[in-house]
């Protein structure tokens, strides 16, 4: 479904929170599956991904209650080796987390399974956890010899490997940590820098044993134990706001005029929070309030402000820290002044779409202008003139969630043509927004004040 969006006279004002946050949300469901005991969660997200996850589970013969919102979850854990054998072909949707974590399950199972996706999926690279799966000894293959999805994997006996990773990525690094549970000895995963570590942390309070270290040239070494078993969380598990979600909402205020938005509950795990570095030394004014612990991690309200905002740099150990959130940075990058420069990220690429090419094609569709780069892109703020700049146009989201989301708030700024017609920024496939987000539209609008 395309949506047609105008700019606003209106700012970003009030308080609002965010739905709970993705990555954890698809860990809680995995890790319940395969603990010994009952797991309850709230303000778990009700959007297609996490909703796949419980999908698979489900096949595999997990009990799973899910109230009327979606946003309370009961799983029924049946232990690490209580999985069925599922009878039909897993059915990923667009969630390459589910894809790439389950394939790690899976690979150590006395069953044998298939596991497939959507268009996205079927084209997202699969080699990046076959690889090191087949070292620890699965037996995992690519339908089509392509190294994507479908994926065939027959359940293996799996050794303990130590592995460099060539990408700071928490699928591969989580997919590599749920094999480990199940091998014959220690299992170690080196990244190139930490990346999120909702995995290691979940893991740990379900008594696994797991060690991070970091090492001096600033890489990450992982090690998990083989686990007898996992006992389920003693406590409901409250999901943190997630802050890739609140991202829309935090750029929204810094660059529509007069905004002044408090954003409550959201996590702000280090390893996920490099947005925050980012806008802050970009002149952001961004202030954490109500700093605590929830769970197993980190909180905070964030008050954000109408700033003007000044270009910057943003690349290496930087990347992983905000990997889903360099396309709205963009639109941030924009309407700040003076050059920003985004580097080291070829991983857009891989994502749901091509986000580098994606976001440029958009940008030039509606007369702004930035460059694509191999590994990112050089965008020369408009400063104040952005609003001005903005042309109608039809922009593609092709079905990608956070491209839709980037450029809804981008629209936010449209003004008026040469006669005085507000400019019109059809967005194709604006719906795809259920993906992580289902309410966003709405949120985005009562927002406006
Ligand atoms: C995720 C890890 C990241 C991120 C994705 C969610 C996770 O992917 O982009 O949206 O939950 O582990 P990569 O591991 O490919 O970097």
């Amino acid at each position: 479904m395309d949506k047609i969006l105008h700019g606003t006279s209106k700012s970003l004002r009030g308080a609002m929170s965010v739905p709970g946050d993705k990555s954890i949300s698809h860990r809680a469901v995995m890790l319940g599956a395969l603990s010994n005991g009952e797991t309850h969660v709230t303000d778990f997200l009700n959007g297609a991904d996490c909703l796949s996850t419980i999908g698979c589970f489900r096949a595999m013969g997990v009990p799973i209650e899910i109230s009327d919102d979606e946003k309370e979850v009961t799983v029924h854990g049946v232990g690490l080796h209580g999985l069925k054998a599922p009878e039909e072909i897993l059915d990923c949707g667009n969630s390459g987390t589910t894809t790439r974590l389950i394939s790690g399950i899976l690979a150590a199972q006395i069953f044998s399974s298939e596991l497939t996706g959507d268009a996205s999926i079927q084209k997202r690279p699969m080699k990046r956890i076959m690889t090191p799966l087949r070292l620890m000894g699965a037996d995992i293959t690519s339908r089509y010899d392509n190294d994507c999805a479908p994926l065939i994997i027959k359940g293996q006996p799996l050794h303990g490997i130590r592995y460099e990773s060539p990408v700071a990525s928490a699928q591969v690094k989580s997919s590599i940590l749920f094999a480990g549970l199940y091998a014959d000895s220690e299992t170690t995963v080196i990244e190139p820098s930490l990346s999120r570590d909702h995995s290691e942390r979940m893991l740990r309070a379900l008594g696994a044993e797991v060690s991070t270290k970091k090492l001096s040239d600033g890489r990450a070494e992982i090690t998990i134990q083989p686990a007898n078993q996992l006992n389920a969380f003693s406590e409901t598990l409250s999901i943190p706001g997630d802050i890739s979600s609140a991202a829309y909402f935090i750029t929204a205020a810094l660059i529509v005029p007069g905004s002044d938005l408090l954003i409550r509950n959201v996590g702000i795990n280090e390893t996920r929070a490099g947005i925050l570095d980012v806008y802050r030394a970009m002149g952001g004014d961004i202030e954490l309030v109500n700093e605590r612990l929830s769970g197993m991690e980190e909180v905070a309200d964030l008050h954000v402000k109408y700033s003007q905002l000044h270009g910057t740099e943003i690349g290496g150990a930087l990347i992983p820290r905000l990997i889903d959130e360099l396309p709205v940075v963009m639109v941030a990058a924009l309407a700040a002044e003076g050059p920003t420069v985004i580097k080291d990220a070829q991983e857009l690429k891989v994502k749901e779409s091509n986000r580098i090419k994606v976001m440029a094609d958009g940008f030039r569709a509606i007369g702004l202008s930035a460059l694509e780069t191999d590994d990112g892109m050089i965008l020369d703020g408009y400063g104040e003139d952005l609003s001005a700049a903005i042309r109608s146009g039809v922009v593609d989201s092709l079905k990608d969630h956070r491209i839709a989301m980037t450029f809804a708030v981008l629209s936010l700024l449209a003004g008026q043509d040469a006669t005085g017609r507000p400019i019109e920024i059809t967005l194709r496939d604006a719906d795809c927004t259920r993906i992580s987000y289902p309410s966003f539209y709405e949120d985005l609008y009562l927002t406006l004040r």
